[in-house]
Formats: structure tokens, sequence, C-alpha cells
């Protein structure tokens, strides 16, 4: 295991990556902060507005930035956007400077869990299932490609999640 002062959480949306990052930095006594809210904090919008504005890929560069400031931070839990992973820059970046975990969950229990959102543009679609399945497909190497360590987070409670990397960290 590396020596990190920092845990970075990435996995698909509703995967748990703020429940349980809340809880973590609760419990090691570490700051939380969210990539997502704090790109919404710098721009005065929420994500579904950048979207709408600036496109997928103004998003990314704008989660880009935030993930650059935010992974120069000692102590701290990250709970990063679905999609961070997708650059380059900041699968490395999160490698470098910190354990990263990825919060591995089915595509059922996450259609489940994001069933009354509208928060999430990329499951804006007539077949939110579908989506599911293939960021699932594109995404996961990606995940596993950087992560120190992977949980299930579909499969028991959040505390046991939590439980289960702070034995890892
Ligand atoms: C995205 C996930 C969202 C948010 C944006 C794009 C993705 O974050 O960054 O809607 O590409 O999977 P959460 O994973 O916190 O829902």
């Amino acid at each position: 295991m590396k020596q990190a002062k920092n845990i970075y959480l990435v996995g698909l949306m509703g995967a748990g990556k703020t429940t349980i990052g809340r809880q973590l930095a609760k419990a090691l006594g570490l700051h939380f902060y969210d990539s997502d809210k704090a790109i919404e904090d710098s721009t005065g919008v929420n994500i579904p507005t950048i979207f709408e504005y600036e496109g997928e890929e103004g998003f990314r560069l704008r989660e880009m930035a935030v993930i650059e400031q935010l992974t120069r931070l000692e102590g701290i839990v990250l709970a990063t956007g679905g999609g961070a992973i997708i650059r380059e820059q900041n699968r490395i970046a999160l490698q470098q400077y910190g354990f990263v975990v990825y919060l591995q969950c089915s595509v059922d229990k996450i259609l489940h869990r994001t069933r009354r959102d509208n928060q999430r543009p990329l499951l804006n679609t007539d077949n939110p299932r579908a989506r599911l399945e293939t960021l699932y497909a594109e995404r996961e190497p990606l995940y596993l490609s950087c992560a120190d360590y992977k949980i299930d987070t579909g499969i028991m409670p959040s505390k046991l999640v939590v439980k289960n990397i702070l034995k890892e960290f």
C-alpha cells in the first residue's frame, strides 16, 4: 500500500461516492470534497446547466481544472465525478497523490438508486439502462487501472464499506 494522505473515490454515478466519502472523512478526521460540488460552487450553476451551455466537453475541462486543484490538497477525502477517470491527466493525478478506491456497483443497483434523479445529464435518455451498461463497459477498465482498492457498494451497507476501506488505507 502506498503512503497516501488522501483518499480519492472513483466509480459510476450512484455508486455511493458522496455517502461513503463523507463517512470516511468523518472517521479519519479529514476534509471531504466533491469535484461536482466544487465545480458548482465555482460557477454558481448546477451540473445540468453546465452540460446545457458548454456540453460535456466544457464540463470535462472544468472537471480537470478542479481535480488539478483538489489533488494539491493534503489530508482530504475526494469524491470524483463518475467520468473523471476518462481523462488520463486525472487518472495520473489521482494515482500520484492519493489512495484510489473504486466503488464498484451493478447497473441494476445504480438504476434503482438514480431512478428519481434529474441532476445527472448523462442519464437523461429514453434508455438509462443501455446508457449505464455502455458507461460501465467503457469505464470499468479505467477505474481498475487507477484503483489501489476496489469494493462492491451494492451488496453491503455503507458502514461496512467504510470499515473495509479503513482497513486498507
Ligand atoms: C458524470 C457523473 C456525475 C457528474 C456528471 C457526469 C459521469 O457525477 O460528474 O453528471 O460522467 O458519470 P456523479 O458520479 O457524482 O454522479
